[in-house]
C-alpha cells in the first residue's frame, strides 16, 4: 500500500528532460499539448457547477477536508474553477510526495498558475537536477555567517518597530507585524536605507503577492491586479537592475549583497537577471508566511498569559539587550512555541504537485498530468499522531513527549523533501528576535470578547480581523 508502481515512461521522456534543463519553451510546449487527465474515477464529487468545492474550501478548508476524508477516506477529487485536483491526506501521502524518489511529482506544472509572470524562475517552481543545481548554491547565503550578519542589521530594526507601536489600547496587531516585517525585510533582504525608498518597494511588493491570487490573470484587465502586479514587478526589477552591480562592487550584510556573491562549482557567479529572479522571491516566501506564524504565536501568547510569562521569564535569563546567533537555541520554550503555533496554524496549508506519470496510491489509481494537493494543516490535526489535537501544547514538542516524532511526515510546516523551506532557520531566528524584544518590554493581551482565532488558511493562513490584540509596556 502506498508505495507507487514503476509506470512507464512514454511521452513523458521529453518533459522530465524539459524540466530538468528549466527549458521554458519546451515546457510550454508540453502544456499546451497536453490536456489534464480525468478523475472522475476518483472517490468523492465535483461540487457545484463551475465552481465546484471552492466555497467550502475557502470558508473552512480545515473543516472541508475532514469531512471529505471522514466520507471517501485519504483520496478524493475536488473541482475549484480551472482546477481539479486529488487530494492525498496523511503522512503516508506526504512521504510520497516530497520525497518524490520515482520523480512523479514536477513544482513547476503545479506552481506555474500562481507565479507565472509574477515571481519568474524562482526556486520553489524549479525540477530535478535543474533546481537541485540552483538550490546548492542559494543555500550558502543561508548559512551561519550569513545569518549573523542580517542579525546584526534585524535586532535595532525589530526592537525599534515595536516600541513606536501605540500601548495601551488595541491594535490590529497583524498589519503591524506585516509593515514591520516589509521594513525589516527591505533593509535585510535588500539593503535599502532610505524610509521612502523602502515605502516604495514595499508597495510594490505587495501589488506582487496581491496578484498572485488574480484567477485570470490577463494583461488586457488593465484595472486588474495582476496588472498592478506586473508593475510592481518593474518597479522590483528596475530597483534590482540598478543595484547588483553596486553590491557586486561593495558588499553589505543584506541578502541581495549575498546573492551577488554566490558561486556554482564552476566558480561561475548568478547572472543579474538570477540574482533579480531568486531575490524577489525569497522576499515573497519569506515575508507572508513569517506575517502567519508570528500573527498565530501572538494569539497563542495573548490567550495564555502564564505561558507568556514563562517566556518572558526566559528571555530575560539571557541577560542580554540584543539576541545573538548563539542565543537562539537557548530559547527552549520558545522554540516549542513556534512549533506548536506552526502546528495549528500552519502558514501553508496545502501544497500543489503536478503528476508526470501514473501511480497507484492507497488502492487507486492517480494518472499523469493532474494536480495532487497535501496538506499539512490536516496531517497536523490527525488524533492518531496528536493528543488533543486542538489544544494549544507547546510540551508535545518537548524531548520527553515527543508526539511529532512517530512518523517523519506527520508534521510538515516547511514542506519536506528537495523542496523543504530553505528559509526555516532565518524565519525561526527572526520569530525568536521579535519576541524577544517584545515579551522583554510589553505584555500581549485581548479583549474578554475575543474567543478564538478568527482566520482563514487560503490561500495563507491569515487573521480574518485584522487580529485586534493589546499592547502593555512593561
Ligand atoms: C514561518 C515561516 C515560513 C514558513 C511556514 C515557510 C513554509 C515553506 C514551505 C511549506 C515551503 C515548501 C512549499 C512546497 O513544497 O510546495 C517553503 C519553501 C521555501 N521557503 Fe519558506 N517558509 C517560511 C519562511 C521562509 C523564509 C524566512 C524564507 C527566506 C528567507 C523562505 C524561503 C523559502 C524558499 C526559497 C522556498 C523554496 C525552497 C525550494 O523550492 O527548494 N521561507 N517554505
Amino acid at each position: 500500500m502506498g508505495s507507487p508502481a514503476r509506470a512507464p515512461v512514454t511521452d513523458s521522456a521529453e518533459i522530465y528532460q524539459a524540466l530538468a534543463n528549466y527549458d521554458k519553451p519546451a515546457i510550454r510546449r508540453y502544456q499546451r499539448r497536453t490536456p489534464m487527465a480525468d478523475l472522475s474515477h476518483l472517490p468523492g464529487t465535483w461540487g457545484v457547477p463551475f465552481f465546484g468545492h471552492l466555497y467550502w474550501m475557502l470558508k473552512d478548508v480545515h473543516a472541508w477536508m475532514d469531512r471529505q476524508y471522514a466520507e471517501y477516506g485519504p483520496v478524493f477529487r475536488s473541482r475549484s474553477p480551472r482546477l481539479d485536483s486529488v487530494f492525498l491526506l496523511g503522512p503516508e501521502a506526504n512521504q510520497l510526495v516530497f520525497q518524490n524518489e520515482e520523480g512523479i511529482f514536477s513544482n513547476f506544472l503545479a506552481w506555474d498558475q500562481v507565479f507565472r509572470t509574477l515571481f519568474d524562475n524562482n526556486l520553489l517552481e524549479r525540477d530535478f537536477a535543474d533546481h537541485k543545481a540552483n538550490r546548492r548554491i542559494l543555500q550558502s547565503a543561508f548559512k551561519r555567517p550569513a545569518i549573523e550578519g542580517h542579525m546584526e542589521l534585524m535586532n535595532p530594526m525589530l526592537r525599534d518597530g515595536i516600541f513606536s507601536w501605540q500601548t495601551g489600547r488595541t491594535i490590529p496587531a497583524k498589519d503591524h507585524v506585516k509593515t514591520l516585517l516589509l521594513n525589516t525585510g527591505a533593509s535585510v533582504f535588500l539593503g535599502t536605507e532610505a524610509a521612502d525608498e523602502s515605502d516604495r518597494l514595499n508597495k510594490a511588493f505587495t501589488d506582487i503577492v496581491a496578484a498572485t491570487a488574480d484567477p485570470f490573470k490577463r494583461k488586457e484587465i488593465w484595472f486588474s491586479p495582476y496588472v498592478k502586479g506586473l508593475k510592481g514587478r518593474q518597479v522590483l526589477t528596475d530597483y534590482m537592475m540598478e543595484n547588483i552591480p553596486r553590491r557586486r562592487a561593495q558588499a553589505g550584510r543584506d541578502l541581495l549583497s549575498q546573492f551577488c556573491q554566490l558561486r556554482d562549482d564552476d566558480g561561475k557567479l548568478f547572472s543579474d537577471e538570477e540574482i533579480r529572479d531568486h531575490i524577489i522571491f525569497v522576499l515573497f516566501a519569506a515575508h507572508d508566511t513569517t506575517t502567519s506564524a508570528l500573527s498565530a504565536i501572538l494569539y497563542t501568547l495573548a490567550t495564555n498569559q502564564a505561558w507568556q510569562d514563562e517566556l518572558r521569564a526566559e528571555m530575560h535569563s539571557l541577560n542580554t539587550d540584543a539576541l545573538a546567533f548563539d542565543d537562539v537555541p537557548r530559547l527552549e520554550k520558545t522554540g516549542l512555541t513556534l512549533k506548536e503555533a506552526l502546528r495549528m496554524y500552519p502558514a501553508l496549508s496545502v501544497m500543489p504537485r503536478y503528476t508526470l506519470r501514473d501511480f497507484e496510491f492507497q488502492g487507486h489509481h492517480i494518472p499523469a498530468n493532474c494536480i495532487v494537493t497535501v496538506s499539512s494543516l490536516f496531517t497536523h490535526y490527525m488524533p492518531e499522531y496528536w493528543t488533543d489535537p486542538h489544544t494549544f501544547d507547546p510540551y508535545r514538542f518537548s524531548a520527553e513527549r515527543a508526539e511529532d516524532k512517530k512518523d517523519f511526515f506527520q508534521y510538515i510546516p516547511f514542506g519536506g523533501g528537495a523542496h523543504k523551506c530553505l528559509g526555516m532557520h532565518f524565519s525561526e531566528v527572526q520569530a525568536k528576535m521579535f519576541l524577544f524584544h517584545l515579551l522583554k518590554n510589553f505584555r500581549v493581551s485581548k479583549d474578554a470578547s475575543m474567543t478564538r482565532y478568527r482566520y482563514n488558511n487560503i490561500p495563507l493562513t491569515f487573521p480574518v480581523d485584522g487580529l485586534p490584540l493589546r499592547f502593555d509596556r512593561l
